[in-house]
């Protein structure tokens, strides 16, 4: 069992729908649909039984905690975000919501998961946090691509959240 949030959303509901092509492990999807979260997106999955949708906010601390005790995922992936620049220069209150105090809380409901479980299941254990490019700026047609090396240089509430 994974844990994916956002999973109603462009990148992952793509990934939901191409983890579940390939292997049989199932998926609890953490989405809040908002206006960027799409039910559609996941269509072909109706009916199937190793995808469990949940509509919730990553910043629920109780949600998660109550998620991760009863479906023990081996693994969290975390796709949900606020991800319209556009939107974050006009209404950077969500952003702070869900891009930096929802992942905070997330965080710190997986880590008092993970200090629960026996050593083997805790080396093994995985948090994937999904960030942007955006974090180190714009580049010009001639720079060279950035490095995770690169400074921080974000140019909106988005890329800066
Ligand atoms: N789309 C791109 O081109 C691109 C490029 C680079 C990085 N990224 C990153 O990938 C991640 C996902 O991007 P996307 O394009 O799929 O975004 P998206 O806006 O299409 O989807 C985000 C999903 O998160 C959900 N969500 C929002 N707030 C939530 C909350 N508080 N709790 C639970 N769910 C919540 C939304 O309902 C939506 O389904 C983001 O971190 C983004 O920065 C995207």
């Amino acid at each position: 069992m994974i844990l994916v949030t956002g999973g109603a959303g462009f990148i992952g509901a793509n990934f939901v729908l191409d983890w579940l092509a390939q292997v049989d492990e199932p998926v609890v999807n953490l989405d809040k649909l908002t206006y960027a979260g799409n039910r559609e997106n996941l269509a072909s999955l109706a009916g199937d039984a190793r995808h469990i949708f949940v509509q919730g906010d990553i910043g629920d601390a109780a949600l998660t905690e109550h998620l991760l005790a009863e479906h023990r995922p081996r693994a969290v992936i975390n796709f949900a975000a606020e991800s319209h620049v556009d939107r974050s220069i006009h209404g950077p209150g969500e952003f702070i919501h869900t891009n930096v105090v929802g992942t905070f809380r997330l965080l710190e409901a997986v880590r008092g998961y993970w200090s629960t479980l026996p050593d083997a299941e805790k080396q093994a254990f995985r948090f994937l946090h999904v960030s942007t490019d955006e974090v180190y700026g714009s580049l010009a047609p001639t720079d060279p691509a950035f490095a995770e090396t690169n400074r921080y240089e974000p140019n909106s509430p988005y890329s800066a959240s």
